[in-house]
């Protein structure tokens, strides 16, 4: 019986748990064995690896989080700490290894690859910054729980005709900002991809002021700039109440909504076909509603997620 080892890395994201669900399910129905790695990389070296079967995974499609656990844990990059896990692994005797995570994830799956680990990757993060697919798992969920902020934000900033800043994550990738921009129909917006000047964002809210609007949201992706300080800027320079928020953490948690369980459950089960066909090696995407792959180098090299100037221009008209 092949085995197959599954770990979840980096931040986590909402969804990670069906997509395990789905490589277990669809993996025993195989006829394959499953494991599971808890605490991603940090865990690979640390040898924290059970069997699962398919009761390990009941009560997962709708759980926020990862139940596996998951770590940031850069020292992957050192040669030495692969070697330890490579040992696990082979100890183990796992054949493959399905890593569920964002683009750093990427990396240590490339190098475990090259290393004789053949590993495939299914991208999983709200920051939506990985290539080779239209959507990451998660991306959707944090969307829906950033808009529903904004809703929030948008009620108590008209109820005190106030100016309200938004800090949204995505680390250097401003997708989740400019979605939920659009969604909640802010008035500036702030992205990693697009220059931030202060004075810009100045001169639009006055000039949005000065045409009668009594309040203001402005989202902004985190790492731009201090939030804090930007709202005593605002609020110096036009005389407005100006607050700003963090939604932090709180963007990673929650149920998946159902796009997210079954795009999981999707890239779950292709997973292990294409572990089935032999076609490792590969990131799983989805493109157009179809599941894709591509070689893991490959796609860190030449796939660059292209920035979504067409939303942008449209967040813009709709100010
Ligand atoms: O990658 C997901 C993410 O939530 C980013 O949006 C954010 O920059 C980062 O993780 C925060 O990381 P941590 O939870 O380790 O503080």
């Amino acid at each position: 019986k092949k085995k197959i080892g599954i770990l979840t890395s980096g931040g986590d994201a909402p969804g990670m748990n069906a997509a395990i669900r789905s490589i277990v399910r669809t993996g025993i129905m195989e006829g394959l064995e499953l494991f599971g790695i808890y605490d991603g990389y940090l865990g690979l070296c640390k040898n924290r690896i059970v069997k699962l079967n398919s009761d390990s995974v009941s009560n997962m499609i709708n759980r926020g989080g990862t139940f596996l656990g998951s770590a940031r844990f850069p020292e992957f990059n050192l040669v030495k700490n692969r070697l330890i896990a490579i040992n696990n692994i082979k100890e183990k005797g796992i054949d493959y290894l399905v890593i569920i995570g964002g683009d750093g994830s990427y990396i240590g799956a490339k190098k475990l690859t090259e290393s004789g680990i053949p590993c495939l990757t299914i991208p999983g993060t709200i920051d939506n910054d990985v290539v080779g697919t239209d959507y990451a798992i998660g991306y959707l969920t944090a969307l829906e729980t950033v808009v529903e902020a904004i809703d929030r934000l948008r009620d108590t900033s008209s109820s005190h005709q106030r100016i309200s800043i938004v800090e949204v994550m995505g680390r250097s990738c401003g997708d989740l900002t400019l979605a939920a921009s659009i969604a909640g129909g802010c008035e500036f917006i702030a992205l990693p991809e697009i220059k931030y000047v202060k004075e810009d964002l100045l001169k639009h809210i006055k000039n949005r002021l000065s045409k009668g609007k009594k309040h203001a949201i402005i989202a902004i992706t985190e790492h731009i700039c201090n939030v804090e300080n930007l709202a005593r800027y605002i609020e110096k320079n036009t005389k407005r109440e100006t607050r700003a928020t963090i939604l932090g953490h709180i963007q990673r948690g929650g149920k998946p909504i159902a796009y997210d369980r079954i795009l999981a459950s999707r890239m779950g089960s292709y997973a292990i076909d294409l572990i089935t066909k032999g076609n490792v090696g590969k990131c799983i995407g989805i493109k157009n509603g179809k599941m894709v792959n591509y070689d893991i180098s490959y796609a860190l090299k030449n796939m660059k997620r292209p920035f979504k100037s067409d939303w942008f221009n449209l967040a813009k008209k709709l100010v």
